[in-house]
């Protein structure tokens, strides 16, 4: 009611929350393992990001883009350096508008077929929506922007053979190293391999979406750094701001200057409250804390990976880092969703089969066994 009925709700009135905790009404405790989904990379109410948020809110919280914000050209700075190349970033508010700016720049660059993969989802926005290889959510709104093109993902040999055949005429490819929401599968170096071999031939624009897995997820700064991916363009968005609205694209090499006076922007972006909060969480982004959440990534896996051989119910524990996935033998959704209320475990569950865990990246060790302590309970019902 009043509201557009765009979302499946879980009816829980929220009073508070503090790190991987949500409480309700009569407090009681949830433990929380999707972070809004995959925003809040330090969990709810973190101290430093609410810190640089309320001093930021006594000095300014919007000077538009007549004026720059100092914290836009840290932040960007360090957006850049990680990419290992030269580069400018455009900032937006979320990680469909990344990615809007994404193809506003390829359309602008090349004319030609933009190649994106089967579950690759880049938001909701008509252009993101038209790259986005979930034909449900594509069906209502077609036509939608042509000369897009979707292959199977990891399959090396269909990819090979369009590129062969068609490579002249390739603009851009789109990369989502890890499904977020189309079910946690991992690229393949060998996929990603022929990607980057045949962009030598072509010169296609490579994109990566590192909305989701980007900005420590997986263990690397950018979930690219793991398989070795060559993107021209990179967007990330979710956990920039720490948990307020803020996503960049991030343009390298000989496309960083793509884009001139007038050919884009945006009123709101970058939110200088967001970029201090911002700036707090791209600070914290070090490589001892990177090599932290690779080390209990491996160590949610391999508890997940022991339920796997307990409960026959599950068919296969996906993903890397701290973004995992445990795909169903069947189709359980909102099943999954109430009997987690009940153990008091807030859990998320994408393509109706696959539970997806995003915790905040500074989740401890005895908040993991708590994690799997109470989604043991969940699994137990079905
Ligand atoms: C990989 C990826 N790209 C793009 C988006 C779209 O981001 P937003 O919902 O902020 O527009 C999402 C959202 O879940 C995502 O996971």
């Amino acid at each position: 009611m009043f509201i557009s009925n765009t979302y499946k709700r879980i009816f829980l009135k929220i009073k508070n929350a503090k790190g991987i905790w949500i409480y309700d009404e009569d407090n009681n405790a949830y433990l929380d393992t999707f972070s809004g989904i995959g925003v809040l990379s330090f969990g709810h109410c973190d101290e430093k990001i609410n810190l640089a948020i309320s001093q930021q809110l006594n000095k300014y919280t919007h000077i538009s883009n007549f004026f720059v914000d100092e914290n836009a050209i840290e932040i960007a700075k360090r957006l850049i350096k990680e990419t290992g190349k030269d580069g400018t970033v455009f900032y937006a508010n979320s990680g469909t508008e990344a990615n809007e700016a994404a193809l506003k720049a390829i359309k602008k660059l090349k004319k030609g077929i933009i190649v994106s993969f089967e579950n690759n989802f880049h938001g909701r926005s008509l252009g993101s929506l038209s790259v986005t290889g979930f034909p449900n959510l594509r069906k209502h709104f077609e036509p939608l922007l042509p000369n897009i093109i979707f292959l199977p993902f990891n399959d090396s040999k269909k990819l090979k053979n369009f590129i062969e055949s068609e490579g002249k005429n390739i603009s851009a490819i789109f990369v989502e190293c890890v499904h977020g929401s189309g079910g946690l599968d991992v690229v393949s170096k060998d996929f990603v391999e022929t990607i980057n071999r045949y962009k030598k031939t072509y010169d296609y624009i490579i994109v990566a979406d590192e909305v989701q897995a980007g900005l420590g997820r997986t263990g690397e700064f950018y979930s690219y750094h793991n398989f070795n991916l060559d993107p021209d363009i990179i967007t990330v968005a979710k956990s920039l701001g720490g948990g307020l609205p803020l996503s960049a694209a991030i343009f390298t090499g000989k496309y960083k200057n793509v884009f001139s006076v007038g050919d884009h922007g945006s009123t709101f972006a970058p939110n200088p409250v967001s970029l201090a909060a911002g700036k707090t969480v791209i600070e914290r982004l070090t490589k001892p804390f990177l090599q932290e959440v690779k080390e209990k990534g491996n160590y949610l896996k391999a508890n997940l990976l022991k339920l796997k051989e307990n409960y026959p119910v599950i068919n296969k524990i996906k993903g890397l880092g701290l973004m995992l996935g445990i795909e169903l033998k069947k189709a359980y959704s909102d099943k999954i969703v109430e009997y987690g209320l009940k153990e008091k475990i807030l859990l998320n569950v994408v393509k109706g089969n696959t539970i997806r865990l995003l915790p905040a990246l500074n989740i401890k060790t005895n908040e993991i066994d708590e994690l799997i302590n109470r989604l043991e309970k969940v699994i137990k019902f079905l």
